[in-house]
């Protein structure tokens, strides 16, 4: 995804430089060049050593031995560089880009680049709330620097409050939403649905099953990165809302149902890739109910099939659903296309290693409404949502939807 791109990470100093260690070994991964650079004070947390062996080029510390380490002589890291990110960004390093000085390797190359600089702010709660501090931030975001926002928690000072570095997770999603040159859903508006629902028995006890949200977030997640604007109805998760997308939590079956439909009137695109219960308990108890010798029955009704609705109602949207199964995946989904009038399904089998609940990858078959089977090889959920977005951007074409 990030194929070929030069990515300089400024690393400052601060107890948080050790995430930026992730953060190069993300980078990698997804194939980018990551060129560091490290303030003296960063090289008192984690060695430069470090970064080298993870990022596989030499690391930057010193603005005048600088050329002895380039192999690539004659082009400056400004140059280099597709995106600057710098992570941790201390107050100090914040405070120079804001006013313009530039005295050391890092501040010098990021004064002279003309790339995107995305930077991920770490230090105290006080220091973060000095009105000093954020008036450095709001200059550098009217100059359309752009920021990951820190964290709230546990600081390694032992105060408690916002100013911890975002995830390297968050700040990785930042970069590719920065980078990913395809704005083909610009102007559309693409609601997805996410995770498990909840079916109440009880105050204490429900109903569900083992999504985790996973895929769907990664729908959304991409989506919003080719442009969408994304409505993300999600049942219960324990995931970060995906940059610039609009979250609208659920916990039921007939509360999905609700907000589905409210929102269907503006969505041009909608994938459902929320695992619904299919039943819920008949009656829901107002206490807990209490354990006795006999055993317990429980009665369950039908919940809607909120695809099913939905095919009903789609009119000249795209409507694309996922299948769950554990046997005969091709040949059940085939129905489920056809019967919910689907424009695609995304088949999943359970008993394929590295596909289905809770898994960072997935292994489908994208079927087509006309029965047209495309297999997906293991990949990352991210990678499979960018193939179904692109099938759909395809169709959009074909039929100027
Ligand atoms: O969330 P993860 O841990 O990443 O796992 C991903 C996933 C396995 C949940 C996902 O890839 C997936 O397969 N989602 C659909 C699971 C499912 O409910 O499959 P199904 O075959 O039972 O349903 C078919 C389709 O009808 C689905 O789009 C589902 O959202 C929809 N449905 C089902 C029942 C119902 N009452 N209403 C619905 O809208």
């Amino acid at each position: 995804m990030l194929q070929d791109k030069n990515i300089v990470l400024g690393v400052c100093g601060g107890i948080a430089a050790y995430k930026a260690c992730e953060l190069t070994s993300r980078l990698r991964k997804l194939g980018a060049r990551v060129h560091v650079i490290m303030t003296k004070s960063a090289t008192e947390f984690v060695t430069p050593l470090t970064f080298q062996s993870l990022s596989l080029n030499q690391v930057v510390t010193d603005q005048f031995s600088a050329p002895r380490y380039w192999e690539i002589e004659h082009i400056s890291l400004a140059k280099l560089a597709d995106a600057f990110v710098i992570a941790p960004a201390t107050a100090n390093m914040i405070g120079k880009l804001a006013n313009g000085i530039a005295d050391d390797m890092l501040s010098t190359t990021v004064m002279a680049a003309k790339t995107p600089v995305i930077i991920a702010p770490a230090m105290n709660t006080n220091m973060l709330d000095n009105p000093v501090v954020q008036r450095n931030i709001d200059a550098l975001k009217a100059l359309g620097y752009i920021f990951v926002e820190p964290e709230e928690g546990l600081l390694a000072c032992g105060d408690v409050g916002k100013g911890k570095l975002a995830d390297p997770a968050a700040i990785l999603e930042r970069i590719l939403h920065v980078l990913n040159p395809k704005k083909d859903l610009a102007g559309k508006t693409v609601l997805v649905t996410a995770g498990p629902t909840q079916e109440a028995l009880d105050p204490v006890r429900f109903i569900t099953n083992h999504s985790t949200g996973k895929m769907g977030y990664a729908v959304a997640a991409i989506a919003a990165r080719r442009g969408a604007r994304v409505v993300l109805v999600s049942g219960p998760t324990c995931l970060k809302t995906p940059e610039g997308v609009e979250r609208h939590n659920v916990r039921s079956a007939l509360e999905m149902f609700e907000k589905v439909t409210a929102l269907l009137p503006e969505s041009d695109i909608i994938i459902k890739s929320a695992a619904v219960a299919d039943y819920a308990p008949a009656e829901v108890s107002g206490q807990k109910i209490k354990k006795s010798d006999d055993e317990l029955n429980i009665a369950l009704k039908r919940n809607p099939d909120i695809l099913y609705e939905l095919g009903k109602m789609k009119g000249s949207r795209i409507l694309v659903g996922f299948a769950m199964e554990t046997e005969n995946l091709v040949e059940n989904a085939l129905v489920k296309v056809k019967k919910k009038n689907l424009d695609f399904i995304v088949a999943n089998d359970l008993n394929v290693e590295g596909a289905g609940f809770g898994t960072d990858t997935n292994v489908v078959k994208l079927i087509d409404g006309d029965g047209g089977i495309e297999s997906i090889s293991i990949k990352s959920k991210l990678e499979i949502a960018d193939i179904i977005l692109d099938r759909i951007a395809d169709k959009m074409k074909r039929t100027c939807v």
